[in-house]
């Protein structure tokens, strides 16, 4: 049920250790780790990093600061994500923007990065990545980030995601990434690319409603790819080759039960050496193939 009162009539300008127990409190209707998100809510609202809440514990919140933090907890009761409250999310350790706009990057997508590093780590010339369906960017900027002589080349349909993939470049101070319009591959401006990596939507539209508590507040067009959630991954695969270098590498991510049917869709697109990578949980999260024309 949707809360919409503020907790208290009037905020109450307790300590911040007051404030954190209540919040605790309310916070555990909503997530495992109630303890832990009212810190980082209580220090996004002061605008301090989490230790000062911990070295100042009798410190009195202002009237505004108890109220935007009474927001803050509002909106989480509703189930609204704690990223999408602060802006901002972790991923391979960048502090990215976030919006409504653009998916809230996950941990596991970090696999995608990790195995492009690895694949190529004994590169001796700069390498040439494709980032499709960007959104924050964090693919593209996690590499740009990592490879400063690397060339990422980053492209969204939705141009609103764009703008905050490019605000994440702008405070990353990153150089090597250039971000373009469109649709998959077409937007690209050249081909010739040693990778092209995608974390597209991949959940069918049958499941969307079960998926949907917790991802109501995610463009569900980052989410959501047709009756089956393979349409993008068909379309990319099928595309692909034509932008990839001989021996260029398609990597995709999908859902852990999807691996065999996006090895069956790679195997029926040409691609050679095609195998899955398996998540820290032991599930196939990335499948990858390579282009021999
Ligand atoms: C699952 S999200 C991934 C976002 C980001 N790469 C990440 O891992 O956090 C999929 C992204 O694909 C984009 N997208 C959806 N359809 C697209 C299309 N036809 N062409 C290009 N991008 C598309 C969405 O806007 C969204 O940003």
């Amino acid at each position: 049920m949707e809360v919409t009162q503020p907790f208290h009539a009037e905020p109450f300008m307790e300590t911040i250790e007051q404030t954190l127990l209540e919040a605790k409190t309310l916070l555990s209707v909503v997530t495992d780790n109630p303890a832990l998100e009212a810190r980082i809510l209580l220090a996004y609202v002061l605008d301090t990093p989490r230790s000062y809440l911990h070295a100042s514990p009798d410190v009195k919140l202002s009237y505004d600061q108890a109220r935007d933090f009474e927001n803050c907890l509002l909106r989480r009761r509703n189930n609204e994500p704690i990223a999408y409250i602060t802006g901002s999310r972790e991923f391979w350790s960048l502090n990215l923007s976030v919006t409504r706009d653009t998916l809230i990057p996950r941990p596991e997508t970090e696999l995608l990065v990790e195995t492009i590093l690895a694949t190529y780590r004994h590169a001796t010339t700069p390498i040439k990545v494709a980032d499709l369906g960007t959104g924050s960017g964090a693919i593209g900027l996690a590499i740009a980030h990592d490879k400063p002589t690397w060339q990422v080349y980053a492209t969204d349909v939705s141009d609103d995601a764009l703008q905050v993939a490019r605000k994440n470049a702008r405070q990353c101070a990153l150089a090597n990434i250039s971000f373009y319009q469109g649709n998959w591959c077409t937007a690209l401006p050249c081909n010739g690319f040693d990778v092209i990596v995608s974390n597209p939507p991949y959940i069918a539209e049958m499941e969307w409603e079960t998926y949907a508590e917790g991802l109501e507040f995610e463009p569900r067009d980052a989410l959501v790819s047709g009756l089956d959630g393979l349409d993008a991954i068909r379309t990319i695969s099928h595309s692909a080759k034509r932008y990839l270098k001989s021996a260029g590498v398609l990597l995709v991510e999908h859902g852990f039960l999807q691996g065999a049917q996006v090895r069956k869709i790679f195997a029926a697109s040409g691609y050679g050496q095609i195998h899955s990578i398996r998540d820290l949980s032991g599930q196939e999260r990335v499948t990858m193939g390579q282009y021999y024309p």
